[in-house]
């Protein structure tokens, strides 16, 4: 095994489940962030020193890319084993039903994050691994002060998702404190990459993209002046593994929020009409309205800049282009 810096290099990025209730939908489904995550490591960290895992079978792309294992969150014996055979050292925790389809199939959603999360988390503690769980601008909820904004603010979400990852952090906190456990969690804004969506609220922000350059239009499920906090993949996985990086001493606390701008879907569209003149937007709020409407419009990451230096690269005018370009690239790639 190779040491990397002063980290022992083993991952194992767990991401299973997660699409299991639409991955009948999108033939290419796999955690958003996951696949994303595993490429960026393996290249910081070496290929064999990140590990994938799922319950479903992998693309020929992902199966290349490096190692990938079966893996079930529900069942404890079977990480115990993952974890010694591979000696694994860092457990990067990404299963998890969103916040749109965690509404759809409640029970799934409480076995996926919930017990998945005690597994994962006495895992941690056993054999004493670092672990990093992501949570979300979804762990908060219409009861949160806006305006001002406290450091610790009410959070009492109204989506099982939410309510599911306010209970990780919490959980995480106590492992920290009582047993000393190294555990981390950023709350990340809407995640924008040229993937397929994964059933999150801010979803329509990647949806957009996809629809223009294949129909031309799109019909969004958000209200035009909906404001929401979001980040795309390339700012995401900086942050992810600059947190993962800062050392113990720079931390005031185990959970930071870190976003990198916030706009509307009328904003995003009036960005994309510089690069593509031709398209048409409709609004038809549905359910997801209501989830938006009880989230942080714009997100406070003062205290993840201060503490480990964390600062966003990617801007409303970059991200629409990177997108443009990855969306179009996947396009043609697969033709979907
Ligand atoms: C938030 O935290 C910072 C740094 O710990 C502190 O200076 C500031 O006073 C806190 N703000 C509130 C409203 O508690
Ligand atoms: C996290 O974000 C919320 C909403 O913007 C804010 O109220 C809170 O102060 C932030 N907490 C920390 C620890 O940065």
């Amino acid at each position: 095994m190779v040491a990397i810096a002063r980290f022992v290099a083993r991952f194992v990025a767990i991401l299973l489940l997660d699409l299991r209730p639409i991955t009948f939908k999108i033939a290419r489904g796999l955690g958003q962030l996951g696949v994303e995550c595993a490429k960026y490591l393996r290249g910081k960290y070496g290929r064999e020193n990140v590990i994938l895992s799922d319950i479903i079978k992998p693309t020929t792309e992902v199966f290349n890319d490096g190692p990938y294992i079966f893996a079930d969150i529900l069942d404890f014996k079977g990480l115990q084993k993952i974890v010694v055979d591979h000696r694994v050292d860092w457990l990067i925790h990404f299963s998890a039903l969103l916040s749109a389809i965690g509404e759809q199939n409640v029970p799934l959603a409480v076995r996926v994050n919930i017990e998945g999360m005690h597994n994962v988390i006495e895992l941690a503690k056993q054999y004493r691994l670092r672990i990093f769980v992501p949570s979300t601008i979804g762990a908060f909820g219409p009861d949160s002060p806006r305006n001002p904004t406290p450091n610790i603010t009410v959070q009492r979400p109204r989506t099982i998702y939410g309510v599911s990852k306010v209970h990780a952090e919490l959980l995480g906190e106590y492992y920290y404190y009582k047993f000393g456990l190294d555990f981390r969690c950023l709350r990340f804004p809407g995640v924008i990459s040229s993937d397929p969506p994964g059933g999150g609220t801010t979803d329509y922000a990647i949806a957009i993209f996809h629809d223009v350059l294949r129909k031309g239009r799109y019909e969004c499920y958000l209200r035009p002046d909906t404001r929401l906090p979001m980040m795309h993949v390339k700012d995401a996985l900086r942050a992810l593994s600059n947190f993962l990086e800062a050392p113990n001493k720079m931390l005031h606390r185990r959970v930071y929020n870190v976003t990198s701008m916030s706009f509307t879907p009328e904003e995003l569209a009036d960005h994309m009409f510089k690069y593509i003149p031709d398209f048409s937007i409709s609004y038809k709020p549905d359910s997801r309205q209501d989830i938006a409407d009880s989230w942080p419009q714009v997100f406070d990451d003062s205290e993840a800049r201060r503490d480990w230096n964390w600062k966003p690269e990617v801007d409303l005018d970059n991200l629409v282009k990177l997108m443009l370009k990855e969306v179009k690239e996947k396009i043609n790639d697969y033709d979907y």
